[in-house]
């Protein structure tokens, strides 16, 4: 597989008279690919009707006469003004019943028929003009689904649509009130047009009514975007992709996946360090200008998986961007780093956002790889360095790892729903685990919720899986390895009601969870080993044998055979003393890594990644500050 680098661009934000250079340049910096017509719909369509398209048409042929391959985006993500007087009530509302006005992007409400038809139609002529086009190599629909907390809509167009889907789930208001335990504070319906969207509601809704609205919302993004899938397919043989984010999880990623042909995502370490992660202040200290050194490689993992196999960076941080709380400088260095490793974990592509900085707009100050004034900024010289290392050393290898996580998108919505604890985060809790296993040093690949094969595994874990699927449940005997589920996994049914048996419900594993608490900061759970739970801990119940207990004589992990229930949150230490363990005990060799320090093997190459600002002696070799050091795997 060739790996390649490209560029973000919006010809339409530039003199036509600048476009010749600025293709040149990008072509003479090493860069192969160049998104452009994201948020173009205002200057393709100025009036409803009155089509522009010649202009597009004369930027693909500057941009692939020059030598570029396109990413076609589609404009779906930012509709313009016109687009309000036609479907006044087209934009989503957020949860206090607010619309979500025009004057940025993503106003629009993924379950209104209006704007879904008027998507279909600018996707259609799009696709006519260009789906046959020679220099558009790649589309990616609509931008970054989720940005901006815009998957849960509470319109009269979502609720109308919600009512459809659940009788179209649940079939009679019977079915739904039982599966729904809605006997409880007298919550019973008796026809599907009396349900409402849990939103406003004295105290909270029943978590059953919201949890069926995260998986309506989610359905909803599917559909929207398999709708210009269709359509696209219908005119071009080019790969689609879309653009996901960092720690998005309001729709099932997987389920828009599995229409697409890559996965990619838009990665903005320094950005997301300081607002989406939590992480100690000496932590974030440390990483302030490289970012946390496994965030990136957990949506790399992830999105591989979303796109099985196919993914790429859609959008790379190039320098300091304008939307975080506070918004430093990568070091330098950080931009290779950040390259590296997005091929060393299989990426084909990483594009940088953006070529030239924009002088007006909302991200004035989001650095380009060049200045506004079109001097080379620092990113640019990074850029063409790691072209440079692609063109002598290809990266061509991708190996399956050892190792694997399931991350799950409905659990997300469920600990969302009723967390119990403040601190009981999906994305947390499993992220917790994934840098455990970084710290060993290991590969890892993270396989969705209805993986059917475990064959090739060593080491397998599911943290707070809501429900263990019935095809991940068949597969468990698959696994030559280790399985280690909980805390939580299987604790609810689909429709969020505790199972009978209490759940997990194992095969071979005699155990329940016959009590759980959540504990806040500071508060831990002693186990006999000398490591903690924190967050949460459970006391179990049953007679499978105990692999590894509490200081208090209770069962904290129990086994059968290779199948593991653990019944806690293991603090960060313990986990990864807890996993070296249970590697060890099937031969997988394990490292102990200092905080800065990432390595990633594809087979062919091991690389090291110094994720910090000074150098690093490991190996008997000096690995130096904000670097990746590449040397043949052993
Ligand atoms: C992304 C988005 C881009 C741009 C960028 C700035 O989320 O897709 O259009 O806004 O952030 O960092």
């Amino acid at each position: 597989m060739t790996r390649s680098l490209g560029v973000c661009y919006y010809p339409e934000h530039w003199p036509e008279a600048q476009w010749p250079e600025d293709a040149a340049r990008m072509v003479a910096s090493g860069l192969t690919w160049v998104r452009i017509g994201e948020f173009a719909w205002s200057r393709l369509e100025p009036e409803p009707g009155k089509l522009q398209f010649d202009w597009l048409d004369r930027a693909i042929d500057v941009l692939g006469g020059a030598g570029l391959k396109v990413v076609l985006g589609t404009p779906t993500a930012t509709p313009p003004r016109w687009m309000l007087d036609r479907h006044p009530d087209m934009l989503a509302v957020d949860a206090l019943g607010n619309p979500r006005k025009f004057g940025s992007r993503r106003h629009y409400c993924f379950s209104h028929p209006g704007y879904l038809a008027e998507c279909k139609r600018i996707v259609t002529l799009l696709a006519e003009r260009y789906g046959a086009h020679p220099n558009v190599a790649a589309w990616q629909t609509d931008n970054e689904y989720g940005c901006h907390d815009t998957i849960l809509s509470y319109s009269d167009a979502a609720r109308a649509a919600f009512r459809d889907w659940l009788a179209q789930t649940y079939q009679s208001p019977d079915a739904l009130n039982r599966a729904w335990g809605n006997v409880f504070w007298s919550m019973d319906y008796a026809s599907f047009d009396q349900i409402d969207l849990p939103n406003l509601t004295v105290t909270e809704p029943n978590p059953a009514h919201v949890m069926a609205f995260r998986r309506f919302s989610s359905d909803q993004v599917v559909a929207f975007n398999r709708a210009q899938v269709d359509i696209l397919r219908r005119h071009t043989r080019a790969p689609i992709a879309h653009n996901y984010m960092g720690r998005t999880t309001e729709f099932d990623h997987y389920a828009v996946g599995a229409d697409l042909d890559i996965a990619s995502w838009d990665s903005y370490p320094i950005g997301f360090l300081s607002d989406r992660l939590e992480a100690s202040d000496a932590h974030k200290a440390a990483f302030l200008r490289q970012g946390d050194p496994d965030f990136q490689a957990f949506h790399h993992d992830l999105y591989r998986a979303v796109g099985r196999g196919r993914w790429w960076v859609m959008e790379q941080q190039p320098g300091p961007v304008n939307w975080a709380p506070y918004n430093p400088a990568p070091l330098p260095g950080m931009v290779r780093l950040w390259t590296w490793e997005a091929f060393a974990h299989g990426a084909e592509a990483v594009l940088y956002f953006r070529w030239r900085q924009a002088p007006f707009g909302q991200e004035q100050m989001h650095a380009g790889l060049l200045r506004p004034d079109s001097a080379p900024a620092p990113g640019l010289a990074e850029a063409t360095a790691v072209a440079r290392e692609l063109a002598d050393a290809p990266c061509t290898q991708s190996a399956p790892a050892d190792v694997a996580l399931v991350f799950d998108y409905a659990s997300a919505w469920a600990w969302d729903t009723q967390p119990q604890g403040a601190d009981f985060d999906y994305f947390r809790l499993c992220f917790a685990w994934y840098r455990a296993l970084r710290r060993l040093g290991l590969n890892i690949d993270i396989l969705p919720p209805d993986t059917a094969d475990l064959s090739g595994r060593k080491l397998v874990l599911a943290p707070g899986l809501f429900t263990l699927p019935d095809v991940l449940r068949a597969a468990l005997p698959s696994c030559p390895g280790t399985v280690v589920l909980g805390p939580r996994t299987n604790s609810r049914r689909p429709d969020f009601s505790i199972p009978p048996d209490l759940g997990p419900s194992l095969p071979g594993l005699d155990i329940r969870v016959a009590r759980a608490e959540s504990l806040p900061p500071g508060c831990r759970v002693p186990l006999a080993n000398g490591g903690h739970f924190v967050h949460w801990a459970e006391e179990l119940e049953g007679s499978a044998e105990v692999a590894l207990a509490r200081a208090d004589g209770r069962a904290a992990m129990v086994h059968a055979g290779g199948l593991h229930y653990l019944g806690g949150w293991p603090e960060d230490d313990t986990l990864v003393a807890l996993l070296r363990d249970l590697c060890h005990a099937q031969g997988v060799a394990t490292l102990d890594l200092p905080p800065a320090l990432r390595t990633r093997s594809d087979g062919e190459s091991r690389f090291w990644f110094n994720h910090g600002a000074v150098p690093l002696d490991w190996d008997g070799q000096v690995l130096p500050p904000a670097s990746v050091t590449r040397v043949p795997s052993v």
